[in-house]
């Protein structure tokens, strides 16, 4: 078995300077712990094998601007950190309050920046507060969670829900306590107890929380459903439509999105304002554009799932990209996402959405999508393994660890997130070198073909080209933060767009067909163009008159010469 490689903390800082306070315009890349490095060989990934990492976001790797941590907080781990047990300190699977400091001072030395994911609506249901509260209708935490007497009792005794709220992960939505002899209510796993963010000790209690991981240096926070913190005070009934699930036969008025919940966020953000430089991520629960918009501040951006949630084609992204700039509007920064750890991978989803009369060429399609991510206005967000073209892995469903899948049937369609979420793939050694140990997950079947080392080698590779992209963006003010305007290719396979700002005016084309396809340049957009950077070997020439041909998948930025 391969040994760890050294730690990144001891080498020299780069050159870099760290971005601004508005570092908005940057790249952020999100780290599944459990899944990226494994320093101490248990065969779950932690914060020292991060730290072993570190060059790979560095000037000669992929030159981000900030990590995005999904949770790193002790939880029992029924939804995999998500259901939190103590919000104010580290998961000792993932390491050392020590380690995390060390992190965040490496990460600040190289000039990256470090997001935590804020996990607020619920906890687990071993949280202290949690604990307390079934325990007792008296004392402090007694209106800690959302407890509400039945309606009544049926025929046979047994106590009725007092509303008709479901779970998203399926199954009802209120549990009973005999203790209390009151339900609680939880959107996600009987094991994560909804908040009561109506108390006003609940919002003190996760303010002093939120204060003392911006002391410890924590730039910014992705803030998990945040949309479902506020629920309708009286808790009514949701009204009912047709739908393929329980949860999507619910018009979901009054347990997401209520009124006074942009106050809600302003509160937090004026902790948060209190330096500058802070950044907030609120991850939309199962909205729309336009709310995603609607719920964006300055430094306060909002996962939207228009692009997410698009097949591989010129009109669909056209739509989803028209329908974001319209929703946000010059002013309002917008993020770009094709990838999390809930969804089907960029390199699968896209290749399998445009049907089968074709063979797509996965790593080509991955390559161009990586230009949509890195050029269209807004904030980008790059998941773990997306830069080496990793694909959804088949889980057996002995090995499935992700609690929903688990309950999926007819009436409960759900996508096992555990296919997303597997190690990352870093070189051609007993597992991928990712862990000495056994690993938590398995790998994919292709890791020994597909990781970081062969790549890096490899001009041709998925992460040469977000190499040669994301060093392109850093020097591109066009792309940091220009503006943008959607232009007619004259090819419908083909999407174009400008960037333009400070002085620079980009051109982006984008083949969305494994054909190759021959654009007008001078019926695109007037004036003189350059090919910079692209996803295939070599730059296309541009004909005097204009003409280029792009190739099979092919994506190009190009960038005016005539100022
Ligand atoms: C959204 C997170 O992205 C997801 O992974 C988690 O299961 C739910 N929130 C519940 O916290």
């Amino acid at each position: 078995m391969s040994s760890p490689p050294t730690r990144a903390a001891s080498r020299p800082s780069t050159a870099r300077p760290a971005a601004g306070p508005d570092w908005r315009d940057g790249v952020v890349y999100q780290v599944y712990p459990r899944s990226f490095a494994d320093h101490d060989g248990d065969g779950t990934g932690d914060l020292a094998g991060i730290l072993d990492h570190l060059d790979h976001f560095g000037p000669d790797g992929l030159a981000i601007d900030a990590i995005w941590l999904s949770p790193i907080y002790p939880s029992p781990g029924r939804d995999l950190g998500y259901d939190v047990s103590d919000h104010a300190t580290v998961d000792p699977l993932l390491g050392t309050e020590a380690d995390f400091d060390r992190l965040v001072e490496a990460c600040h030395a190289r000039g990256i920046r470090v997001i935590l994911d804020l996990v607020m609506n619920h906890t687990s249901d071993e949280h202290a507060w949690f604990r307390a509260s079934r325990a007792s209708r008296e004392g402090p935490y007694a209106d800690f969670y959302l407890w509400r007497d039945p309606r009544g009792f049926d025929a046979a005794g047994q106590p009725i829900p007092p509303n008709n709220w479901v779970s998203f992960f399926g199954g009802p939505g209120w549990e009973w306590v005999p203790e209390r002899q009151q339900f609680y209510y939880h959107t996600f796993l009987v094991g994560q107890p909804e908040l009561n963010w109506r108390n006003p000790a609940v919002e003190q209690a996760h303010w002093d929380m939120v204060r003392g991981w911006l002391a410890r240096g924590v730039d910014g926070f992705r803030l998990d459903v945040f949309n479902a913190f506020l629920k309708d005070p009286d808790l009514g009934d949701n009204p009912v439509i047709e739908g393929d699930s329980p949860w999507n036969r619910q018009v979901h008025r009054n347990d997401l999105d209520q009124p006074d919940f942009v106050d809600l966020i302003g509160r937090f953000r004026a902790i948060l304002d209190e330096k500058p430089g802070r950044l907030s991520i609120g991850e939309l629960f199962v909205g729309q554009t336009e709310t995603a918009a609607g719920y964006t501040r300055p430094h306060h951006i909002v996962f939207d799932w228009s692009l997410m949630e698009s097949p591989w084609t010129a009109p669909a992204f056209a739509a989803g990209i028209d329908r974001r700039e319209t929703a946000y509007g010059p002013d309002r920064q917008p993020t770009v996402a094709l990838s999390n750890h809930d969804r089907e991978r960029q390199a699968t989803r896209l290749s399998a959405s445009i049907g089968r009369d074709r063979d797509p060429d996965r790593d080509a399609i991955a390559k161009a999508a990586a230009v949509l991510v890195l050029t269209l206005r807004g904030m980008p967000f790059l998941y773990y393994g997306e830069e080496i073209g990793m694909t959804d892995v088949d889980i057996p469903r002995a090995e499935i660890v992700d609690p929903p899948a688990l309950r999926a049937g007819p009436d409960f369609p759900w996508y096992d997130r555990s296919r997303c979420r597997t190690p990352m793939q870093w070189r051609a050694s007993a597992n991928a070198g990712f862990t000495t140990g056994r690993p938590w997950l398995r790998l994919a079947a292709d890791a020994d073909r597909r990781n970081v080392a062969v790549q890096e080698d490899d001009p041709d590779s998925t992460l040469s080209a977000y190499r040669r992209l994301l060093r392109f963006r850093q020097t591109a003010p066009a792309l940091r933060t220009g503006g943008m305007e959607r232009l007619d290719s004259g090819e419908p396979d083909v999407l174009a767009w400008t960037r333009t700002g400070d002085g620079q005016r980009l051109l982006v084309l984008v083949n969305f067909v494994g054909e190759a396809r021959r654009i007008d340049l001078a019926s695109v957009a007037a004036g003189r163009w350059v090919a910079r950077v692209g996803t295939h070997r070599g730059l296309p020439d541009i004909a005097p008159d204009g003409r280029l041909d792009l190739r099979p998948d092919e994506a190009l930025i190009l960038e005016s010469v005539d100022g």
